[in-house]
């Protein structure tokens, strides 16, 4: 006897029998933000450094992207160094910014193909200025472009983020631009980072962790959460679909019945 809700049983043999997603627009999450976890314990297990783990994370990174844009999501971000990540090693931070710098450069042609607009979330101070260089012109010519708008939150902090946006309000408070009563959710989240995005519908973790480490804080009050034990190196199309498509079978209350 087949226990599973009609519904469920439609959606997973949709997933499973069509080359695209094959699911229809409204079940698809338009912002899916991912944290990519586990890069140094993938390498570790193979007895390689850390950055190897980094390097195999870049290549995942582009396979995830192309799989967005062929599937028609509109929004996605993703963490790839925290304000909290300053505390490695030099080394591996050196190693991650030449990955970065690389990446930006690489990146540009594939980007601009796709018609994907790159925006940069995070704050600039101590990134080299040769990667901040790259990362501006990447986000300057693909400004215009109207396909899958794509986040890299790059010394990123969903604290740090507040801390910025609080600061901003009350600078324009001070020069009487904005009265007390005015601030509502709306005037915070458009001094955030992602003024202008979406929230994000899923939210994806890899490498098992069931924590939010200081990601997006303000924007996934009511993301639905989708965490493997996998590390990011070993992420995949696979991976992102099946997070689809269980994302595809949840119900969002938003607090109502
Ligand atoms: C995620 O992988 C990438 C960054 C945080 C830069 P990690 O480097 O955190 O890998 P683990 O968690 O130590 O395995
Ligand atoms: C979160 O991973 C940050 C990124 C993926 C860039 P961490 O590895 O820094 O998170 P914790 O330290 O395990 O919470
Ligand atoms: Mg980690």
């Amino acid at each position: 006897m087949n226990t599973k809700a009609p519904q469920e049983a439609t959606v997973r043999e949709l997933c499973v029998s069509r080359e695209d997603l094959g699911l229809p627009p409204e079940k698809l999450p338009r912002h899916i933000a991912i944290i990519m976890d586990g890069n140094g314990r993938w390498a570790a297990q193979r007895g390689l450094p850390r950055i190897e783990g980094h390097r195999r994370g870049v290549r995942v990174v582009e396979e995830v992207v192309r799989a967005c844009v062929r599937w028609g999501i509109p929004y996605l971000t993703l963490y790839c160094l925290s304000s909290e990540n300053w505390k490695r090693p030099p080394s591996e931070l050196s190693a991650l910014m030449e990955l970065l710098g690389q990446f930006m450069v690489e990146s540009r042609r594939h980007i601009l193909q796709q018609r994907i607009r790159l925006r940069i979330l995070g704050r600039r101070e101590g990134i080299p200025e040769h990667v901040l260089r790259e990362m501006d012109k990447t986000v300057s010519l693909s400004a215009n472009n109207d396909g899958l708008s794509l986040s890299l939150a790059i010394n990123y902090g969903g604290r740090a983020e507040l801390v910025d946006a609080v600061r901003a309000i009350v600078h324009k408070a001070i020069a009487g631009h904005i009265r007390e009563e005015d601030i509502t959710d709306e005037v915070i989240a458009s001094h955030l980072y992602t003024s202008g995005l979406p929230d994000p519908d899923l939210l994806i973790r890899t490498a098992g962790e069931m924590r939010v480490s200081n990601f997006l804080l303000w924007q996934i009050s009511y993301a639905e959460l989708w965490v493997t034990s996998d590390f990011w190196p070993d992420f995949s199309e696979l991976h992102l679909r099946e997070a689809i498509c269980d994302y595809a079978r949840r119900t969002r209350r938003f607090g109502g019945l």
